[in-house]
């Protein structure tokens, strides 16, 4: 059976559906991929629009949408056909949400590194915990080094939720390849985005032991 990585997070704008997007074509290179898009506002699902037609897309990401009751059926067939499925959830806490964090092997919070986002995660991370799900936290937007991140990191680990080591900077390199439907990974993996974003890949797949399956 496939893999869930649901990636929630309820503040808006965080990057969830543009992790979910560059993660499901960085780990396309070596494992059958399916991304589910149960957010309304329907990001992800044009992203596989594009996809479809993308010249450059070199590895094979299926993309499917669905909400509601169909959502566990939906995510049975899934497994049973991929390797690895990626949720991406709406900005809300909701039943639909709380579906999707049940049925992942591993829910990942995208977060800028300040306090306001922490905050915003509250709600998915008592989710998370109400339905025993491991969670992960990942910087995005992250400035290399800062003090405020520092703060975070050191605020993160004090309260034993697990950070990726690997962060996410801003760079247009992601807004980009995701208006072409493609991900850094496939456009290069020697720029700054294609390198720091396989790296978070390896990551989750070490949390999700895919490198034995
Ligand atoms: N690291 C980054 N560098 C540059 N742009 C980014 C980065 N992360 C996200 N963005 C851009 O920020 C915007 C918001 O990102 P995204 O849509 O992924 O957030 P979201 O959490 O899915 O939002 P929503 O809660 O509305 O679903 C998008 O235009 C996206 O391309
Ligand atoms: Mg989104």
């Amino acid at each position: 059976m496939g893999k869930v990585i649901a990636v929630a997070q309820q503040k808006g704008g965080s990057g969830k559906t543009m992790l979910t997007a560059q993660l499901a074509v960085a780990l396309a290179a070596g494992c059958n991929v399916a991304v589910l898009d149960i957010d309304p506002q329907g990001s992800l699902t044009i992203w596989g629009k594009l996809r479809a037609s993308a010249a450059k897309a070199s590895v094979a990401v299926a993309s499917h949408a669905v909400s509601g009751w169909r959502l566990a059926s939906e995510l049975e067939k899934l497994k049973a056909a991929y390797d690895i499925v990626l949720i991406d959830t709406p900005p809300v806490i909701d039943s639909d949400a709380r579906r999707a964090i049940r049925a992942a092997d591993i829910v990942i919070i995208p977060l800028n590194p300040s306090p306001p986002d922490l905050w915003a995660a509250e709600g998915t991370l008592k989710l998370a915990a109400e339905e025993k799900r491991k969670v992960a936290l990942v910087f995005n937007r992250a400035p290399a080094a800062s003090r405020l991140r520092k703060r975070m990191e050191a605020e993160i680990a004090a309260r034993g939720l697990l950070l990726f080591s690997n962060a996410l900077a801003n760079r247009a390199g992601y807004a980009n390849a995701f208006a072409d439907g493609l991900g850094v990974s496939e456009i290069s993996m020697t720029t700054p985005a294609g390198l720091e974003l396989c790296a978070l890949a390896e990551e989750v797949k070490n949390q999700l032991k895919i490198n034995e399956l």
